[in-house]
């Protein structure tokens, strides 16, 4: 039978990965998938997931079952990060997932049982995995404008005028902070007019927030989840722990979904256990119990406060670092969109060619669409990047 399979591309992002691995030379710069990396070029355990891990050791008692919506405690406090105070808790049905890839998963079996022909609508362009991941749960996707690849901006009215043609009842899929390609989000102004036309069309925003943290701090970067909270009926958040805690590979996220009342969050969350018990049971323990751990500990939440700002600050850091080192080498060009976009992407601006030459000649990697992550910049490595960048324009 499995003779009968086609081969497929590796995945856009994640075939970078492999292809730095055998890549032999020494000054190969890898700014492909989404991990931080520190200035030694790693990407560290945090120092406070190692205090909770061997608190963890000491005292968990049972690694027995904990069931298909997982840990209260880490679903609880999950809630308190990205919502704040925003919404009634008897609204809220939570589930600890398998990362936010998982939790976006499940919001797609559970939309697609309460409106199999409803169309989720994606920034143009959007995650490279949001399609494939939403599509390939059978939901239908269509795209909204959003980034001007000539002018390196939001493409604001343009996005506004889309969502304002879009079906009643659909669901919007919004990047709460450190949009991913581009870098950039809307203001606080233009997160109140989005939310305006959504209520208005009485659209179901779906928010995606995988970098809560990586913009400004955790508060600011929740702004669009809370604003709309307290004012659409309805909505889905996808959180994810990958990055903010550094917990990539033991696939932390959670999914919050605000129903209308508590009778439509009850149905919410038995359905959503339902789609959880037929996907893949119950989610991984191990690194929610982690950030459970954490954030119910004021000393280890605010250590952790602490180094998720050196990351942040970091990012900061090299994309001003790069965009000097270019003013330099390529005088020419305008890259100042570098430092106006946060989090760890932004677009490079160059031809998928040009990225491939990047690749071949210099063993730069980064996505064909020329999304850098910036985390793979370093103070030693920036004038070779720079210089690279140069002889490919
Ligand atoms: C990325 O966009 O590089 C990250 O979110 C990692 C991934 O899974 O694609």
């Amino acid at each position: 039978m499995l003779e009968l399979l086609q081969p497929v591309a590796p995945d856009a992002i994640l075939g970078l990965i492999a292809e730095h691995r055998n890549d032999p030379r020494e000054n190969k710069i890898d700014l492909g998938v989404g991990v931080y990396r520190s200035a030694a070029g790693d990407t560290p355990v945090l120092d406070v997931v190692k205090q909770a891990e061997q608190r963890l050791v000491d005292t968990q008692t049972s690694k027995a079952y904990i069931g298909s919506a997982g840990d209260a405690s880490f679903n609880a406090a999950m809630q308190s990060l990205m919502f704040d105070d925003a919404v009634a808790d008897e609204r809220l049905a939570m589930l600890q997932t398998p990362g936010g890839s998982g939790s976006l998963r499940v919001a797609a079996g559970l939309i697609l049982r309460a409106r199999s022909d409803a169309t989720v609508w994606v920034s143009d362009p959007t995650w490279a995995n949001h399609v494939p991941l939403l599509g390939g749960a059978g939901l239908q996707l269509k795209r909204y404008a959003y980034y001007d690849t000539e002018r390196y901006v939001i493409r604001f009215d343009a996005m506004l005028d889309a969502l304002r043609a879009v079906p009643k009842g659909d669901i919007v899929l919004l990047h709460a902070c450190c949009h991913n390609p581009s870098g950039l989000d809307p203001t606080e102004e233009q997160w109140r007019q989005i939310t305006e036309v959504v209520t208005e069309r009485q659209l179901v925003p779906f928010i995606d927030m995988a970098y809560q943290g990586f913009a400004t701090d955790l508060d600011t970067d929740a702004f669009a989840v809370r604003h709309m909270a307290r004012r659409v009926p309805e909505m889905f958040v996808s959180g994810s722990c990958s990055k903010n805690f550094g917990l990539y590979r033991d696939r932390v996220g959670v999914l919050l979904m605000l129903a209308a009342d508590k009778a439509a969050r009850d149905i919410a969350q038995l359905q959503a256990n339902n789609v959880v018990r037929a996907m893949y049971s119950m989610p991984p323990d191990h690194g929610a119990a982690v950030v459970s751990v954490i954030l119910h500990d004021e000393k280890l939440s605010s250590q952790w406060r602490g180094e998720l700002a050196v990351m942040r600050d970091r990012l900061r850091d090299m994309r001003v670092l790069l965009h000097h080192a270019l003013r330099e080498r390529a005088p020419d060009r305008d890259f100042s969109h570098l430092v106006r976009a946060t989090g760890m992407f932004c677009f490079l601006g160059i031809t998928a060619e040009q990225v491939v030459r990047l690749k071949q000649d210099f063993g730069v990697y980064m996505v064909d669409s020329s999304r850098m992550n910036v985390a793979g910049i370093t103070a030693d490595n920036v004038e070779y990047l720079a210089e690279a960048i140069a002889a490919v324009l």
